[in-house]
């Protein structure tokens, strides 16, 4: 059987390791098994279709002002958390997770509500553009289990941890040491042995507080036996730092956590010795904007972050964050940003605030080398899956609008701080449909 090619005709905008933003017109991407095998300019559509016998309807031209951009990537989110997000926005973390957080996910014993919860973040989600998601599921091995079958379905990629937690939470939402390891090991070879290439597991320590050193150290052989991806909480308020050591990452490091593929979210009150080790073992930030202002825990100063040549994404942190769409990760972590100029020019210092280009990269190519998937995802490159959105800025009730005026960069500026998932026509994970009007 002929393999099928579908070409996409138009602009497409994204990020380049050169480039925080590169815009290329007239252009025709060949997409044939999920991967992207050619990128030509359009002059060369003809010989293109003839020389792969691409039908005419396999060739999909973009309307005018519609342009392509990669999938959004969630660097953080708990996907349980999704059932409150929105709401319970009042106190600070510790309390936040004693009173509202803890008892939500103790909830996904049972797998009825486990099931509603799940079909409507994961389509919450994809519909919003997020193509990839590092998903932070709760200690249930079998609602995890679930989750990574709701995602399955509708076509998303992701990383899914079972959360690991064997001190200092409330007894009803607890482990042992060793119910964590034995779940945690059955959770990770039935997803491995399903052999779905967008869906991984991941190992998933809470944070520091919740998990004895004895767990740690073992959870870091089973990264090792199973070369998996880490995630965690770091430093995320300033109650967490321990005025008694300047590197709080050594834990993770010498527990053998803190690798090219570990995630760690927040990062507000690290060290430069802690962003140096980080840099050193390639491990990246999921920055996480919105959250770190709705529990009030503080400002991440990207702009240092990025000088120190950390990697770094971005994370709406569901639902420490309210909003699950990444659209609005981007434009928190502007205002954080901006809110970082006020202070610094208050005390006479300049600062120079993250640019969109910049918040753009974070949110695409940033968040894939972040989860260490920049080989696969990220951008538009030969050889790379065709993880992509089309925009289309004209859509019937778009929540902005275009001015006969607007040049090509006003309006992908308009889509990005007032654009949402009306906007995004058409979603695809690894050349597949995966949502859309
Ligand atoms: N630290 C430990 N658990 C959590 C969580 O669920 N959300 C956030 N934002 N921080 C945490
Ligand atoms: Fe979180």
């Amino acid at each position: 059987m002929a393999e099928t090619l579908t070409i996409f005709h138009g602009t497409f905008v994204h990020s380049t390791k050169e480039e925080d933003m590169a815009i290329h017109n007239d252009m025709v991407i060949g997409v044939r098994r999920g991967k992207i095998i050619f990128i030509e300019d359009d002059t060369r559509l003809p010989d293109l279709m003839s020389e792969y016998s691409v039908p005419l309807e396999n060739v999909r031209h973009l309307e005018k002002w519609q342009f392509l951009i990669p999938g959004l990537v969630d660097t953080h989110i708990h996907a349980p958390q999704y059932a409150f997000a929105g709401s319970n926005m009042d106190l600070q973390l510790y309390d936040w997770l004693k009173t509202y957080t803890y008892p939500t996910e103790a909830k996904f014993k049972d797998l009825t509500y486990a099931m509603d919860v799940y079909t409507k973040v994961v389509d919450r989600t994809l519909r919003n553009g997020t193509t990839t998601a590092c998903y932070f599921a709760t200690l249930h091995r079998d609602a995890t289990n679930l989750l990574c079958e709701v995602i399955e379905k509708a076509g998303q990629r992701a990383y899914v941890g079972k959360v690991n937690l064997d001190c200092c939470s409330p007894s009803y939402y607890r482990e042992t040491t060793e119910e964590s390891l034995e779940e945690t090991k059955k959770f990770i070879e039935s997803t491995i042995s399903k052999k779905n290439p967008l869906v991984t597991p991941i190992i998933t320590p809470r944070f520091i507080v919740t998990c004895s050193e004895e767990l740690l150290s073992s959870l870091g052989q089973l990264r090792e036996q199973y070369q998996l991806p880490v995630q965690t909480h770091v430093l995320e308020t300033r109650g967490d730092v321990d005025p008694e050591t300047s590197n709080h990452l050594n834990v993770w490091d010498r527990t053998g956590l803190l690798k090219h593929n570990t995630v760690l979210a927040h990062c507000v009150y690290m060290s430069d010795e802690e962003f140096d080790l980080l840099k050193q073992r390639g491990s990246g930030i999921a920055h996480c904007p919105n959250s770190n202002i709705t529990l009030r825990s503080g400002f991440l100063d990207v702009r240092h972050v990025l000088e120190k040549g950390c990697k770094i994404g971005l994370g709406t942190d569901v639902s420490g964050g309210y909003s699950s769409s990444m659209l609005d990760a981007l434009r928190s972590a502007s205002q954080v940003s901006k809110t970082i100029a006020i202070q610094r020019e208050e005390r006479g210092e300049n600062y120079k605030i993250l640019t969109y280009k910049e918040l753009f990269r974070l949110a695409t190519l940033g968040g894939s080398e972040v989860m260490g998937l920049d080989k696969t995802i990220g951008n538009f490159q030969v050889g790379k899956d065709f993880d992509a959105i089309v925009v289309d800025p004209l859509v019937e009730n778009s929540p902005f609008d275009v001015f006969s005026t607007d040049t090509f960069l006003d309006i992908i500026q308009k889509f990005l701080f007032l654009g949402g998932d009306r906007n995004m026509i058409d979603i695809f994970v690894a050349g597949t449909r995966a949502s859309g009007r």
